[in-house]
């Protein structure tokens, strides 16, 4: 039987869009879409779905087995908007799925784990600009302490009992096919559906908040590349850098006002602008470069004509 793939967590902002791709690489069949809930009907039309509370390890396990799973992408979690509400539920989602799988691939029941990490590892005491790969971590959000504490298990359970995890710590993502999941980049995903609708968005970030950022198709492209790398090629199984785009409220704003002319913003800042406030403004992905010849392809302008198109493509 040919070994297959999983994704937990397949119907949200990422798992959507990685299952579509890994389908039209590896074949429909040989890679098993799951969540705790149903997603897309795209996505439930286009190959094997398993409803899967990831927390419950026995339940994982049965579903490893069944399909003779081999690679595992880990997606399911609380985002940092979400997880500032609920942060003990945050950090016992966070952590049971990452243990339950980081388990599974320690007793060889699974033999690659990819599990995301996100630039919320940082805190207030990180250097903002060209944040590097290795420097102070103090995060101030759970959902960040989670992502933390799960990056140095990580490189834990690569080195003391070889088990072949990657990660990466993923900017903003900026996509249009399905709803973002809560996190505090998010507004440069409403932006556009809310310029399209009505000429206008009340951003709940300030304009001068720069934060690394990403279109999805690069984001998935490097979470690929990324699992496909020859092991010996990785060198960081904690997680690595990555960077993208940098920009504003404003500036994001002022390149949608070019293609939309009487799209007019406001600024009205909420509890999220604490959590952007204690993250970077730009990423420094040189490891990523090196080891695994990374290179985003998406920049500010080419993204935003990238989100305009697909969405008005996506209501005809
Ligand atoms: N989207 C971003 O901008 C971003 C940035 C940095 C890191 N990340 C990380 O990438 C991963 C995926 O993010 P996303 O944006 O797709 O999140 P999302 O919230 O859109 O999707 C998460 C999915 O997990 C599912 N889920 C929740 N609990 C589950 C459980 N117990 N068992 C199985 N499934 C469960 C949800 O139903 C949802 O479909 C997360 O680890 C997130 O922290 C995302």
């Amino acid at each position: 039987m040919v070994a297959k793939t999983l994704i937990i967590g397949a119907c949200g902002q990422i798992g959507t869009e990685l299952t579509e791709k890994l389908r039209a690489e590896k074949g429909k069949e040989n890679v098993i879409a799951s969540d705790i809930r149903e997603g897309s009907k795209l996505l439930m039309k286009s190959g094997p779905f398993e409803i899967l509370d990831a927390t419950n390890y026995d339940a994982l396990e049965d579903v490893i087995v069944h399909y003779n799973i081999d690679e595992v992408y880990l997606m399911a979690a609380m985002l940092s908007g979400t997880a500032e509400k609920f942060p003990m539920k945050a950090w016992d989602l966070n952590m049971t799925t990452l243990f339950n799988a980081l388990n599974l691939a320690k007793d060889g029941k699974i033999s690659k784990l990819f599990w995301p990490s996100s630039i919320a590892v940082f805190g207030p005491t990180t250097p903002k600009e060209n944040t590097p790969q290795q420097t102070i971590m103090e995060p101030s959000t759970v959902y960040g302490i989670s992502k933390q504490t799960g990056e140095r298990w990580c490189e834990y359970y690569h080195k003391r009992y070889g088990v072949d995890v990657r990660s990466i710590r993923y900017p903003g993502l900026i996509s249009y096919k399905t709803a973002p999941g809560g996190g505090t980049t998010d507004y440069a995903i409403e932006i556009f559906h809310d310029a399209l609708k009505e000429s206008y968005y009340q951003s709940f970030l300030s304009q001068e908040t720069a934060l690394p950022m990403m279109y999805m198709d690069d984001a998935i492209k490097a979470t690929i590349q990324l699992m496909k790398t020859d092991h010996t090629k990785i060198k960081i199984r904690s997680s690595y850098n990555l960077g993208g785009i940098s920009f504003t409220p404003k500036e994001l704003a002022k390149a949608i006002n070019k293609r939309i002319p009487q799209f007019e913003i406001d600024y009205e800042p909420d509890f999220r602008q604490a959590i952007a406030d204690s993250w970077p403004s730009s990423i420094d992905d040189t490891n990523a470069q090196e080891d695994w010849d990374w290179k985003h392809e998406f920049d500010l302008e080419t993204m935003v004509d990238a989100m305009i198109e697909g969405i008005k493509a996506a209501k005809k």
